[in-house]
């Protein structure tokens, strides 16, 4: 089962919780290396972490693991993420970006917005994020591309 690394800032803890539980409930391996509790803090230091994480785990194992971010909007938090090599953060408002974050962009991260997404979507973007594949093809030289951006 792939493991599943989770960020967070302040924005929405018991959200945060949520997802957790409801990852582990499908029986991923979840490692939270988020911030605990809504004191202030800052969504670069968690969004970096997160990706590192994800960045170094799949140094051996291409896509072993994924990435969760969450923040107020999803954005400060993504935007922190891929600034990571070899993360590929897709900030995720519905399913479809999910879907089209996997298979065309080969996404080994979502970003969530804890105050604009709710709980029920948020489910279903991650479930969607976790359960498509990338499509290869056309597409590999595009995200070789990204990769490639210094
Ligand atoms: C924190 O208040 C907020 O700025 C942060 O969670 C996020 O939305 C930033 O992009």
């Amino acid at each position: 089962m792939r493991k599943i690394f989770i960020g967070n800032d302040h924005a929405g803890p018991e959200y945060v919780d949520t997802i957790i539980a409801y990852l582990q409930e499908k029986k991923y391996e979840v490692e939270h290396v988020g911030s605990v509790g809504g004191s202030s803090v800052d969504y670069p230091d968690f969004g970096e972490a997160c990706a590192r994480e994800v960045a170094k785990s799949n140094e051996h194992e291409e896509n072993s693991a994924f990435g969760i971010v969450i923040c107020g909007t999803g954005l400060g938090i993504g935007i922190a993420a891929n600034k990571v090599k070899n993360i590929r953060c897709a900030h995720c408002v519905s399913p479809y970006y999910a879907e089209m974050g996997r298979t065309h962009n080969d996404a080994n991260m979502i970003s969530l917005g804890a105050r604009v997404i709710d709980i029920e979507n948020a489910k279903s973007i991650i479930d969607t994020f976790l359960e498509t594949e990338f499509e290869g093809g056309r597409h590999q030289k595009r995200v070789d591309k990204l990769n490639a951006i210094k």
